[in-house]
């Protein structure tokens, strides 16, 4: 799937390009079957809510579970990124996150970047959000809400907030947000027919198998979820091979270690079967618990 000129100026402007609906029911059905199975195992890859059995992320699934294996490997996602980062991509990260009806909780505002970099040391933003809808995303279920253009300002400050949230994270204060928002167009206005429009604040919504792709820079956050519907969305993070990180700080089920650039599958492989590499299915192996705060011996030699 390649960008169209137009695409490629609004993604340009706004950080974000939004795709509704553009993977079937048909298409995402198997990824929605195998979460109840993925989330009820009591691993390190499976991070709750604080407090609660709620799975508030998922990681590494496509390294030990196939339709996600195939969904990593999406010429529908990876095509438009390699075409935006002009390179071959590897993947950085990949999660599921639960946003459960009821519990799933907040996510502050941060930008990507900001914890690749800081944790992980990533040299540049040359890296890609992908966002998938498992599930309807709607305005009562915590959907993420972007500041469009914020990509622009490039990486800005941010606080380690290790305690707000079971999953530390690099946030963003709430007075640059205020800037932020207020410089993108603030509250916004009411249009004749009561839509919203014009705001420093977007929240692409849709049916399940919407996509949304989004700059590794652009600030966004959730609110928490008090439906009673989950909001299930997976996550690529895709990093321009060149860009790969220099520390692993973070285990290698959160911040991957195989700079191998992703090979495509088929663009039915969601319906049909494909072979596919499922190197963790019997664990997760010692070495990816392994964590040091050394860059990597590359990196020393290099500076
Ligand atoms: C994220 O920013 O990584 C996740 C946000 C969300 O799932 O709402
Ligand atoms: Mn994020």
């Amino acid at each position: 799937m390649k960008l169209t000129p137009e695409q490629r100026t609004q993604f340009d402007r706004d950080g974000y390009l939004f795709f509704p609906g553009l993977f079937t029911p048909q298409e995402t059905q198997n990824l929605n079957d195998a979460v109840p199975e993925l989330y009820s195992r009591r691993e390190d890859f499976n991070v709750r809510e604080k407090g609660k059995d709620a799975v508030r992320t998922n990681f590494a699934a496509h390294l030990y579970s196939k339709p996600f294996a195939k969904l990593a490997r999406h010429p529908r996602m990876i095509e438009p990124v390699e075409d935006l980062l002009g390179e071959q991509l590897y993947m950085h990260q990949f999660k599921i996150n639960g946003k459960m009806a009821f519990e799933g909780d907040v996510w502050q505002w941060h930008q990507d970047y900001g914890t690749w970099l800081n944790d992980d040391m990533m040299p540049t933003e040359r890296a890609m959000n992908i966002a998938i809808f498992l599930d309807d995303v709607n305005e009562h279920n915590g959907p993420l809400m972007f500041i469009p253009g914020s990509h622009k300002k490039g990486v800005v400050d941010a606080k380690h907030d290790l305690t707000t949230t079971s999953y530390p994270l690099w946030t963003v204060d709430n007075d640059l947000i205020r800037q932020l928002v207020q410089r993108g167009g603030g509250k916004g206005r009411y249009d004749a027919d009561g839509h919203s429009v014009g705001g420093g604040i977007v929240s692409p919504k849709g049916p399940a198998g919407s996509m949304i792709l989004f700059h590794s820079c652009l600030v966004h956050a959730s609110g928490s979820n008090l439906s009673p519907f989950n909001r299930v969305a997976v996550y690529l993070s895709l990093c321009a091979v060149s860009n790969h990180i220099r520390r692993h700080k973070r285990p290698e089920y959160i911040a991957h270690r195989d700079f191998t650039p992703i090979t495509c599958l088929p663009d039915d492989c969601l319906v049909k079967d494909y072979p596919v590499d499922l190197p963790w299915k019997d664990g997760v192996p010692a070495t990816a618990m392994q964590t040091s705060m050394e860059p990597m011996a590359a990196m020393k030699k290099a500076a």
